[in-house]
């Protein structure tokens, strides 16, 4: 169905739908063959497709199969703002209740992000990591692709050993998320809490989706660039088992041929 392998050779799918549609088969897939491996997870204007796909494939399941899946359900989100609540709209945590939660019927305390609200950040990122070592590490990890070449909140640059850590954003960053903000980037929170490449390198298997013309230049040094630090995602080159999913329109603007 998708291809994990060594390297990034992308699969290039038609439009942002049919790619939603394999990125939803593997998470499925993953949900049911690994029950016991937390699932990890990202937020972005890439997955809201691709959640949306996946509570059609869930509402299509038989009801056994959909009650098990509920029951079993655990994940893990990559990322949270520093200073919002779970209830404030703008948070991860309200994206995850929105886009997953509610339309799959998850029962609460299976959909775990790190505490934006932590009066210690630093101190939490340290607890989340230890909550996702406890649980077992990730199993299969999906992951959205940042303007500057950021996975989860790992700004460039960054190291392959970076933990989870409560970290600054950039000024990029935080313009790219404005229109969750009403469009000002200055409203975009100045922190986050984000696993680090050290727990995103360990998770099992990787799941890289880039969708859209505007993620072409950086699709592009993704494929070109060796590893290194003022690339994030391109540690990502280091892991044997990484699948890239892409659709036409990032591929056309980075200049790859669809089907290469
Ligand atoms: C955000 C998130 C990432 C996400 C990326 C791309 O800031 N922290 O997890 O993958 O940037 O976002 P989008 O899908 O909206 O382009």
């Amino acid at each position: 169905m998708g291809s994990f392998g060594a390297g990034l050779q992308p699969l290039v799918l038609a439009d942002a739908a049919a790619v939603a549609e394999r990125v939803a088969a593997l998470l499925l897939e993953e949900r049911q063959r690994w029950p016991s491996r937390p699932l990890g997870l990202a937020t972005g204007r890439t997955m809201e497709p691709v959640y949306a796909a996946l509570a059609r494939r869930v509402a299509a399941l038989e009801p056994a199969a959909r009650q098990r899946l509920r029951q079993e359900w655990l994940s893990f989100n990559l990322d949270e703002y520093v200073g919002l609540a779970p209830a404030d709209p703008r948070s991860f945590a309200a994206f995850m209740a929105e886009h997953l939660v509610r339309p799959l019927g998850l029962p609460p305390g299976r959909v775990w992000l790190p505490d934006g609200l932590a009066a210690d950040p630093a101190a939490a990122a340290r607890d989340y990591a230890g909550r996702l070592a406890a649980a077992g590490g990730l199993g299969l990890q999906l992951l959205g692709l940042g303007l500057n070449g950021h996975v989860g909140f790992n700004e460039p640059p960054c190291p392959a050993e970076a933990p989870c850590r409560c970290l600054a954003l950039s000024a990029s960053t935080r313009a790219a998320n404005a229109p969750a903000f009403g469009g000002v980037a200055a409203a975009v929170p100045e922190r986050a809490i984000t696993l680090g490449l050290a727990e995103i390198l360990q998770a099992q298997r990787l799941l890289l989706v880039v969708t859209g013309a505007a993620k072409g230049p950086v699709l592009r040094r993704l494929l070109q660039e060796p590893p290194h630090a003022d690339l994030p995602a391109s540690w990502l080159r280091r892991h044997g088992a990484v699948c890239l999913v892409v659709d036409r329109a990032a591929a056309a603007a980075s200049a790859l041929q669809a089907g290469q």
